[in-house]
């Protein structure tokens, strides 16, 4: 991993502000994680391998419906991620197989899996066509590759409230994500797998609290590198509460879905 990838997921802490935002403020009351596990269509037993599986919030949300012949590999790249996964996932009766996993170099056979899974993830590698290689290697012919990511619009309201403090910071979050977005996934899969399908998963954020989103933004990699200085982040807070007292709530655009797809080898 990149240095500030790795940095950014040392521990899940980032990547919890996140995602209790999400699961707080979304405005689509079907859950994410449970709209994603709805395109894994697989048979009752098989291989399947998920790169860069984070707090493993994927199977954390679906334990009530894993089938039991579904053989897990969860990997990635941070050995503090794969610990969360692992405590996340101690009391779900599932077996789960837990590796530290780069990616770029995906440690198993030819072939071995049925399904590979890599969600919100592909934007962050540095060498993307290695990956998208790597993922058709491992796969059988013909099976299915699930990748989900963000398009190029998410999540802009949010940035616009941190633009005065750093100008020219959304345009840096999005370049973090564009090597993989929901505009350019298609010609960069196609040129590995067939039968490629996206889904977009019709969302939005209502945020009427301002800790939350102030962890959020706090938690952005690009912010990171840059700091906001302690005054800076009390007229952050404040802009956000005066637009919240004012507005009732701020209104966030989210951009996310995913693809489906097939390995091109058969
Ligand atoms: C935004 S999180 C997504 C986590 C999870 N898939 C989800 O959707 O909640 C990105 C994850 O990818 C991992 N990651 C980044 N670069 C990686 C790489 N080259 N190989 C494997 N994992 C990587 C990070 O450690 C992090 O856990």
């Amino acid at each position: 991993m990149q240095n500030s990838v790795a940095q950014q997921y040392q521990t899940s802490a980032n990547l919890d502000a996140r995602i209790a935002v999400h699961a707080r403020f979304s405005t689509n009351p079907y859950p994410w994680m449970r709209w994603v596990f709805d395109h894994l269509t697989l048979p009752p037993v098989c291989r399947v391998l998920e790169l860069g599986a984070g707090t493993a919030s994927l199977w954390a949300t679906n334990q009530d419906r894993i089938p039991a012949g579904w053989d897990i590999t969860l990997s990635d790249a941070s050995p503090g991620m794969l610990a969360q996964a692992r405590a996340a996932l101690s009391a779900v009766a599932h077996p789960f197989a837990f590796e530290v996993v780069d990616a770029q170099a995906i440690p198993y056979a030819d072939g071995a899996f049925d399904a590979v899974i890599a969600n919100h993830m592909l934007y962050h590698v540095p060498d993307l066509p290695r990956v998208l290689a790597e993922m058709r290697r491992v796969l059988k012919p013909d099976g299915l590759l699930m990748t989900s990511t963000v398009g190029a619009r998410a999540m802009a309201e949010m940035w616009a409230l941190v633009e005065p403090f750093r100008p020219g910071l959304w345009e840096r979050v999005r370049v973090l994500t564009a090597n993989f977005n929901l505009e350019n996934g298609v010609a960069q899969l196609a040129v590995y797998f067939k039968g490629i399908e996206r889904f977009d998963y019709a969302d939005g954020l209502i945020v009427t609290e301002v800790e939350p989103l102030l962890a959020y933004i706090l938690s952005a990699q690009t912010l990171q590198k840059q700091p906001l200085s302690q005054a800076e982040r009390l007229a952050l807070q404040s802009e956000i509460a005066a637009r919240i007292t004012a507005e009732g709530a701020i209104h966030i655009t989210k951009v996310a879905g995913l693809f489906v797809a097939r390995n091109s080898i058969t």
